[in-house]
């Protein structure tokens, strides 16, 4: 299994922090925000990661994680040349992932929960990890039918679910191929939700419900609370 760490965009629901700096180079508590999704990675077990970012800022990254070396992976850089969302930055990975499967992690989503195990026990199809949250319509909302996953919406105006999906996904290597097919969805991005219902609508879908603390970090807000969370745990 190889990891991808999504790192990109201009950060703009975070300006004017963002006007000099990448989003995900911005404290959590006590650490860089990028520290986070990696540490899930590198305690998953994963050992060659890479990191998908701007070219704006990806001097940056390399100048604050080099090679990957002080925590124990390898990371590899690539370059987004301009913001086309989560599943077109995915898919600059191709190479990199190889024929391996990949556990693709966006880089302002700070979890508590371990992956090791959902890591450790996937084999094919797509995995996500859900959690319930109080403003479900800012993030991709599951449908649940039973136990079952039986589609997600995108930022919903009325959201049948308060279940996110958070920003952690195992896929297998088709995933490569069902981002080459997708369409630019009404914001002008490949959509990481769309994909997800690809895996979906084929039966290979597969989900877990987190039981730790989960947020995002890309707004004021959510920063904010990010670091009251991992500060609130810390002590
Ligand atoms: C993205 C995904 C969304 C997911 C969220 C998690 O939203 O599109 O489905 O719930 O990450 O953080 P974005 O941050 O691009 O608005």
């Amino acid at each position: 299994m190889k990891g991808v760490i999504l790192a990109g965009g201009y950060g703009t629901r975070l300006s004017p922090l963002t006007k000099v700096t990448n989003k995900h180079l911005l404290p959590v508590y006590d650490k860089p925000m990028i520290y986070y999704p990696l540490e899930n990675l590198v305690n998953a077990g994963i050992s060659d990661i890479a990191l998908v970012t701007g070219p704006e800022h990806a001097g940056d990254f390399i100048e604050l994680l080099e090679n990957g070396e002080e925590f124990g992976v390898n990371i590899n850089y690539t370059v987004q040349k301009k913001a086309g969302g989560i599943a077109q930055a995915l898919g600059l990975t191709r190479k990199f992932v190889g024929s391996d499967n990949c556990a693709v992690i966006l880089g302002d989503n700070i979890f508590e929960d371990s992956f090791n195990d959902s890591i450790n026990n996937f084999k094919s199809g797509a995995h996500i990890f859900l959690k319930q949250v109080e403003d479900p319509e800012r993030f991709g909302v599951a449908n649940l039918n039973e136990n079952k996953v039986i589609s997600i919406e995108e930022k919903p105006k009325k959201p049948k679910t308060n279940w996110a999906v958070t920003g952690c996904y195992l896929y297998d290597n088709e995933v490569f191929e069902i981002v080459k097919k997708l369409k630019p969805s009404g914001r002008g991005e490949l959509e990481i939700t769309d994909v997800n219902n690809y895996y979906i609508k084929k039966g290979v879908m597969t989900y877990t419900k987190l039981d730790g603390y989960w947020t995002d970090a890309g707004t004021v807000e959510s920063l904010y609370r990010a670091s009251t969370l991992v500060r609130t745990k810390k002590r």
